[in-house]
């Protein structure tokens, strides 16, 4: 299996960046003079992006794979159901002021859940599709997984830098979701 059609492999790299950007607006060096606030905000914005992305293709395609061959109904929507959290605290920060003190504790709180989710996706969801889920059926499930992680347009660095903060971009998650879940149903990339 070559490295981009192995969907287990994809997923836990994109963990470990979501980990990475994560660890890095927590450092030291984060934050610390505008030029910093500056950069880690385009940081936090990579990184929701990111996170956004990553949670709704695998809702739109590899929970319902994963549905397949695990059968317990129950256990898959407790874990979406996290997906439902942390895209709900996405929303709200996106409607908050970057950097007040009422973003940092939502920031702080996405944070813990974020890494609980990951954590448990790792240990328990991705151990099934490893041992269940058929060569060919892993691969065309990644071939759709990274069609859907680029069904909405990428902002660049330097447009993420240009985005007013606070409540001007209140829809920005909201939009970048309804657009990955419109472009997946109505091409049949999703389920
Ligand atoms: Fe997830
Ligand atoms: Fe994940």
């Amino acid at each position: 299996m070559t490295p981009s059609s192995d969907l287990v492999g994809i997923l836990i790299e994109e963990h470990a960046i979501l980990r990475g950007l994560l660890s890095f607006l927590d450092g030291p060096s984060s934050g610390v003079g505008a030029t910093a606030q500056k950069d880690a905000r385009v940081v936090y914005l990579e990184l929701s992006d990111r996170i956004i992305r990553h949670e709704i293709a695998e809702e739109l395609v590899v929970y319902p794979a994963l549905l397949e061959i695990c059968r317990d109904v129950g256990f898959a929507d407790s874990v979406l159901h996290e997906h439902a959290t942390i895209e709900d605290k996405l929303v709200v920060l996106d409607q908050l002021e970057y950097g007040s003190s009422e973003f940092e504790r939502n920031r702080a709180e996405l944070t813990g859940e974020l890494l609980a989710h990951l954590d448990r996706e790792e240990i328990q969801v991705f151990s099934i599709l490893l041992s269940r889920l058929g060569r060919e059926r892993h691969v065309e499930v990644a071939h759709r997984y990274r069609q859907v992680i680029r069904a909405a347009p990428l902002l660049s660095a330097q447009s993420r830098a240009d985005l007013p903060t606070g409540p001007t971009v209140v829809a920005r998650t909201s939009a970048l979701a309804v657009w990955m879940r419109d472009v997946a149903h109505s091409t049949g990339l999703a389920g």
